[in-house]
């Protein structure tokens, strides 16, 4: 009866051990929860356009509209009541060029609706987008020479974008380009302008992924020729996220990010073991989507669902969830404490 295991348990098996005897009720299976959800982990995503009174809704993905900052003001105010204290902000270009050279300028809309919203909400925690797929009038994410993406040109272009974010008062920028090196350019050229203050939270495991397909639409990123797949990670390898995650926290990332979430949960919790730095998973457009739509049509249960999702990413080993759903989500989790 009391043989143990190589882990050192009782191996009795049943009738002895009867594991629905902690499901039996929910304040017992409360107790034993061992993956926790709160309004605290989620980081809200947020696409800024120019303007005053500007909200143009995004189709493909329910609830969120390109905001003009006044309105992205007003909508973090509504989030930070919910719990919700953590913006990423995305910007988007009315106005496109070969060079993305709208991603640098100080006076460009993410400098803009920063500024706006570090005096409207001195706590809240300010992220930001660091790319040029915004900007470029090619949708790629950076520079084009020869009719190829230049690594190394692209390194400096994205280093004077990070630096404006950070100079109007962003707490963090996130890099998503994934251009090998500019974790460490973008490290170098803060800490030269006196930004030694500002975290990079760096989307080092990126791949190639078709769950991007809303966020292109609400961004007008889609790449006017070719695809990512030069830059982004191929969906079939694990190994080489690790190998990513290594070269960024070498380069300096305050924070690892690893995108998409629900279908990359083994690649998440390969980041957690070796990083000892907070984990991010991005729960992108195309997985917020697919629950809206399932749930549009009484296929799924949106709430359940979203929960269950999100739930798994974090017990996957996510510190942290980038999620469109993160309104909706502590607001459920609130009604839930009562
Ligand atoms: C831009 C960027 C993308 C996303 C975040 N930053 C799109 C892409 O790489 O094509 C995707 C976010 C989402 O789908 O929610 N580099």
């Amino acid at each position: 009866m009391d043989v143990l295991s190589a882990e050192g348990r009782s191996a009795a098996g049943f009738p002895v051990e009867r594991p629905r005897r902690l499901r039996r009720g929910a304040s017992l299976r409360a107790m034993v929860r061992e993956t926790s959800l709160e309004a605290r982990q989620l980081v809200l995503p947020l696409f800024a356009i120019g303007g005053t009174g500007r909200e143009e809704p995004i189709a493909s993905l329910p609830g969120h509209s390109r905001l003009s900052p006044d309105l992205i003001v007003r909508t973090a105010e509504q989030a930070a009541a919910t719990g919700v204290r953590a913006l990423l902000l995305f910007g988007i270009a009315d106005e496109k060029d070969p060079e993305g050279s709208g991603a640098w300028r100080d006076d460009g809309i993410v400098p803009e609706t920063v500024r706006a919203l570090r005096s409207a909400l001195p706590e809240l925690v300010i992220i930001t987008d660091v790319c040029l797929c915004g900007y470029t009038d090619h949708g790629h994410c950076g520079v084009i020479s020869d009719g190829e993406i230049d690594n190394d040109a692209s390194l400096d272009a994205l280093a004077r974008v990070a630096v404006s974010h950070a100079r109007a008062g962003a707490d963090m920028v996130a890099p998503s380009d994934m251009m090998d090196g500019r974790v460490g350019a973008i490290r170098a050229a803060l800490d030269e302008d006196g930004l030694q203050d500002t975290a990079i939270m760096s989307y080092a495991v990126k791949y190639a992924s078709a769950f991007y397909g809303p966020f292109r639409e609400a961004a007008g990123s889609a790449p006017g020729f070719g695809d990512r797949r030069g830059y982004q990670m191929d969906p079939a390898n694990a190994r080489e996220a690790d190998r990513e995650v290594e070269l960024d926290l070498g380069e300096g990332a305050d924070i690892v990010m690893v995108k998409p979430a629900m279908a990359y949960l083994d690649v998440i919790a390969r980041a957690r073991g070796r990083a000892d730095v907070p984990v991010a998973a991005y729960h992108v457009s195309g997985e917020y989507a697919m629950l809206k739509a399932a749930a549009e049509r009484g296929w799924l249960d949106e709430r359940e669902a979203t929960l269950e999702s999100l739930t798994a990413i974090r017990r996957a080993g996510a510190d942290l969830i980038i999620t469109y759903a993160a309104v909706d989500a502590a607001r459920w989790l609130a009604e839930e404490h009562l």
